[in-house]
């Protein structure tokens, strides 16, 4: 059941691995202080994780957030040299600090102790791109696996510290990179196989990355991407990339260059077994390229131990895992939600992981509820833009298929809207199964808000994520940085107090990360979202308060996409902003105006710039509407007033604000009447 055991249980269980390890030295210092921090509560006494206790454990997770998380790190974790200092966290510096002295290895977690136990346990179910396919992998499967490929890295030069970019489609191999980095200490940088050359060549770089693992193709939808090509043309930008390993997705007869090795082939060359590099708590795990409102994407560097556990312990409650259940979280492994929920968190509690390579509308609208029905998934975990698509489609495509194995059903990326969760619970959850809205950051590392499963079954609450996490304390503050207090408030949304799952630091650039994140309102992360409060002290996020935008789930910095749009010669200046979409969420406006004595037809001009988007970030990040422009609205002091182009994007005329403190006020009557003709022309 979903409970956690403290004081006596959590010295067993630490017993029993320690013992296997025959580290009875360690073993000792840790009896001392798991009797320390079973004062939390008093020993034999179980605490269940269900309503009645909730709040209560919740309470002293606030409270004593060294005692609640350090008892939770040994119960949970497999610790090579258990800690001795649980936390050294000062929100004021942006200082994360946890189990500082601790030494283990995240592949170990996630791997060895469950085949200790139960080897041919599946861990994941490989859902291919092909309609009715897939393969699974046991734990000793993708153990050994693991271990093969840990051992060709480390053949190649690979060590502790380095970077490893992987540019790959959802498949067991994608997996294993990334275990196979974490056996050896390097850290992975997963890109998203739909950003472009370009962009996979600027996060190589930022990285300094030696190693790229890509595949000669992936297949998505039916349709093959030319991965092998693109990290070619990438490559050819980073003389610093010594070896990509090239995995075969369909077979294709893809040109093999100097630097480029086999990666199948190299795997079978090499043992299976290798011993797992002793990680520091606070070493780096991985890096992840998010975007924000300014410059190019950071890497978002989370750390081995504090990461882990946060993924291993929300995965748990936050979907309300029992082992056994097949859990199906459809997020690619590109995404943070792919890092934490098809492969940390699932596997750290030796679940079953599916891992879907597909789209949910190949071969039809029907793909995910065939897939639930044929592989008798009990968790589901999707994005609000694909169940807004899929209800356009009608019930019959839900309705043909059996769900009954379904109880939990997730949402994460993005606002969902009463229409969409209705839908979700009614139709394919057949209100029988638990809804929860999860709500989380790249940066927190593992869903930091979310209605809990069994706790929460009695207040659904469609367009809340509710309620924080255990050791999540978030507060609203006004745009002075002060905070409102009580229920029926709104403002921004900042988190008190450190969670071991938030990111360390921005990769090579800590000014960066502090700026970004903890200068606006000093002492508290900022997370760059609005939220209301409302009478029960439930949560509902209203959307960014910065210049991020949110499409399908999918992040993007709208100055990216101007500094893209800008490359275009005959462009004087650009303003992008996000616009209400029925399925996306957000679509993408772009205003542009042109320079002097530009002379371009208006279907070549849009063309180019759709295609230079599409070069330097990637197909996904392309504006749905370009808009020519006679001048921009701005300020005296020269700053784009974004507030009044959301407003025209939307179609929302009415109120425009102020328009008195801009430079000249004319401009925003041209840009309404350049709007209207532009959507009368579309329609
Ligand atoms: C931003 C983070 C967390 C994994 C996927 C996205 C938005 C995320 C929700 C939600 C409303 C949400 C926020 C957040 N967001 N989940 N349940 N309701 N908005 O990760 O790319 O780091 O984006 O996504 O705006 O700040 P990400």
């Amino acid at each position: 059941m979903n409970s956690i055991y403290v004081g006596q249980n959590a010295t067993n269980v630490l017993f029993r691995s320690l013992f296997q390890r025959l580290r009875l030295k360690s073993f000792r210092k840790v009896q001392t202080r798991s009797l320390f921090l079973s004062e939390l509560v008093p020993s034999q006494h179980k605490l269940s994780f269900v309503t009645r206790d909730h709040e209560e454990i919740y309470k002293k997770s606030i409270q004593e957030p060294g005692k609640f998380w350090g008892e939770l790190a040994l119960s949970k974790l497999q610790w090579i040299t258990p800690f001795t200092k649980t936390m050294d966290c000062e929100m004021s510096k942006g200082q994360h600090k946890w189990f500082m002295d601790g030494v283990l290895n995240v592949s170990e977690n996630c791997l060895d102790r469950h085949v200790q136990r139960t080897p041919d346990n599946i861990a994941l179910i490989w859902e291919k791109d092909e309609p009715g396919t897939h393969e699974t992998v046991s734990y000793r499967e993708l153990l050994k696996m693991t271990c093969q490929l840990s051992n060709t890295l480390k053949n190649h030069g690979i060590k502790k510290g380095d970077r490893v970019c992987l540019y790959l489609p959802n498949s067991p191999l994608a997996v294993v990179s990334m275990l196979a980095c974490s056996r050896i200490g390097a850290a992975h940088s997963v890109v998203f196989a739909g950003f472009s050359a370009d962009a996979l060549a600027s996060r190589i770089m930022d990285a300094g990355a030696e190693t790229v693992i890509t595949a000669d193709q992936g297949l998505r939808g039916g349709k093959t991407i030319n991965l092998k090509q693109m990290v070619d043309e990438a490559v050819s930008k980073c003389s610093g990339v010594k070896r990509v390993f090239v995995m075969s997705r369909t077979g294709a007869d893809v040109p093999m260059g100097k630097i480029d090795i086999p990666l199948e082939k190299a795997m079978s060359e090499e043992s299976n077994e290798c011993i797992p590099e002793p990680m520091n708590s606070e070493d780096m795990l991985f890096l992840l390229y998010t975007s924000g409102s300014t410059g190019k994407p950071k890497g978002i560097q989370h750390s081995q131990a504090g990461y882990l556990l946060y993924a291993n312990l929300t995965f748990k409650h936050v979907f309300g895992y029992e082992p056994g259940d097949i859990f199906s979280c459809v997020a690619d492994i590109g995404w943070i939600t792919g890092h934490s929920y098809v492969v940390y968190g699932p596997l750290s509690n030796g679940a079953t992981s599916v891992l879907f390579e597909s789209i949910p509308t190949y071969p039809d609208p029907g793909r995910y509820w065939e897939m639930v029905e044929r592989l008798k998934i009990n968790i589901f975990y999707g994005a609000p833009t694909a169940i807004r698509l899929l209800l356009k489609y009608g019930n019959d495509w839900v309705e043909k298929y059996d769900r009954s194995s379904l109880k939990v059903l997730g949402t994460v990326g993005e606002p969902i809207n009463a229409e969409a969760w209705y839908w979700y619970n009614d139709i394919v959850g057949e209100k029988r199964c638990t809804v929860v809205d999860t709500w989380w950051q790249t940066e927190t590392g593992g869903v930091f808000l979310a209605p809990r499963p069994g706790p929460d079954n009695s207040m659904p609450k469609p367009e809340f994520a509710t309620r924080p996490f255990f050791g999540v304390e978030p507060v609203l503050l006004d745009s002075n940085g002060k905070e409102l207090v009580g229920n029926n408030v709104s403002g921004n949304l900042c988190i008190r107090g450190s969670v071991p799952g938030l990111a360390r630091t921005v990769y090579g650039d800590h000014q960066r990360f502090l700026e970004t994140y903890y200068t606006t309102f000093p002492g508290y992360y900022f997370t760059g979202d609005g939220a209301l409060r409302d009478e029960d002290g439930h949560y509902r996020i209203t959307g960014r308060v910065d210049d991020v935008i949110n499409i399908s789930g999918h992040r993007l910095g709208t100055a990216e996409i101007e500094d893209a749009l800008d490359y275009h010669p005959d462009v004087a200046e650009s303003a992008v902003v996000g616009f209400p979409h029925e399925i996306k969420g957000e679509g993408i406006y772009a205003y542009v105006t042109l320079k002097e004595g530009a002379v371009i037809k208006l279907e070549d001009l849009v063309l180019q710039l759709k295609n230079l988007v599409k070069k330097e970030i990637g197909s996904f990040a392309v504006p749905e509407i370009i808009q020519v422009a006679s001048g921009l609205p701005k300020t005296r002091s020269g700053k784009i007033m974004r507030r009044i182009l959301r407003k025209v994007a939307a179609n929302d005329f009415h109120d425009l604000g102020d328009v008195s403190t801009l430079a000249e006020p004319s401009v925003v009557k041209d840009i309404v009447d350049e709007h209207k003709k532009l959507m009368h022309s579309k329609s």
